[in-house]
């Protein structure tokens, strides 16, 4: 069966290490992902987009995920809604099995906020589904709405946590979604993290927190992608956060160029291959080992 988000959470904090929360949109990138947790054994939590539910027509997502408990019972894996929009689209997700979910009203004024945020979490919590929302603004897009970035306040989060009985609080602390995060230096206030746990006392979560790995992106260029001054978030501050108090971080950026890196070469180097295995598979494989180095970094390994 699958682990609500709120108990690998709470294990994580209590063991001062984060689960990283990867997008998965197909079959390979979730065994690529499941492989490496398996590996590393790391509790795990797996996110679907709206663009992710629609990709796989739920029903293929569900399934997948359901192998993947099966073929590896081990392993705490939670199934999460990643920037839910409404109660609605949680209503569909709570009832095709989903153990945990996000509902992001962060665009909306702080009152409004809270109001859909109590929504889903008195609807979710009936079923024992998770909830996670998100107080502030990620620089960037943030699925189809901009905006430009606002910190979270920490006496804010301390009133919605208290207002809305949310899980775990998405923070704004400078990252942004995508491979270009930063223009020139990485620009974080890390600092804000302990404030906003002591204010809190509730788990973390990192949105835009892909590292953009520079070997990956260079791979990309190097076998005709067009990928300029990707920058992601080094490792060394999501240590920090982790020892702050995050302890979900989103990562889908790089699983997004770790397949499209080594699909590349593949495509460059071995024109004549046509069956899709002989490059989704070496994708799967690069996936693993890219999704491992992270569940080492966020001292996920080991914790199943
Ligand atoms: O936060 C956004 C995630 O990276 C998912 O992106 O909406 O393109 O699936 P998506
Ligand atoms: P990245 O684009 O940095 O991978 O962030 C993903 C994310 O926050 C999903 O919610
Ligand atoms: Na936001
Ligand atoms: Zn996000």
């Amino acid at each position: 069966p699958l682990a609500t988000l709120k108990q690998v959470l709470d294990e994580a904090k209590k063991g001062k290490y984060a689960v990283g929360a990867y997008n998965i949109n197909n079959m390979e990138q979730l065994q690529g992902i499941v492989n490496a947790a398996a590996q590393t054994k790391s509790p795990l939590i797996i996110q679907a987009s709206r663009g992710a539910i629609k990709y796989t027509e739920m029903n293929y997502l569900v399934h997948l995920i359901k192998a993947a408990t099966e073929l590896h019972p081990e392993i705490p894996i939670v199934l999460h809604l990643d920037h839910g929009d409404n109660l609605e689209t949680v209503k569909k997700c709570v009832e095709a099995g989903f153990t945990s979910v996000m509902i992001d009203a962060s665009h909306h004024s702080f009152e409004e906020n809270v109001r859909i945020t109590k929504e889903v979490v008195d609807y979710a919590h009936q079923f024992g589904v998770s909830v996670e929302a998100e107080l502030g603004t990620l620089g960037g897009v943030e699925e189809d709405i901009t905006g430009t970035v606002k910190l979270t306040d920490p006496d804010q989060a301390k009133l919605f946590v208290e207002q809305t009985g949310v899980d775990c609080l998405a923070v704004a602390i400078g990252t942004s979604h995508g491979a270009y995060k930063f223009k020139a230096e990485p620009v974080l206030a890390t600092d804000l993290i302990p404030t906003i746990y002591e204010k809190t006392q509730k788990p973390l979560v990192m949105h835009g927190s892909s590292s953009v790995p520079q070997d990956i992106l260079a791979q990309i260029n190097k076998f005709g992608g067009q990928m300029p001054a990707a920058q992601g978030v080094p490792i060394a501050p999501l240590q920090k956060a982790i020892e702050g108090g995050v302890a979900k971080i989103n990562v889908d950026t790089d699983s997004r160029m770790c397949m499209t890196g080594t699909i590349r070469q593949i495509f460059h180097e071995q024109p004549t291959k046509f069956d899709p295995r002989e490059y989704l598979g070496p994708a799967r494989e690069a996936t693993t080992k890219m999704i491992a180095e992270r569940m080492q970094a966020f001292k996920t390994a080991g914790h199943a």
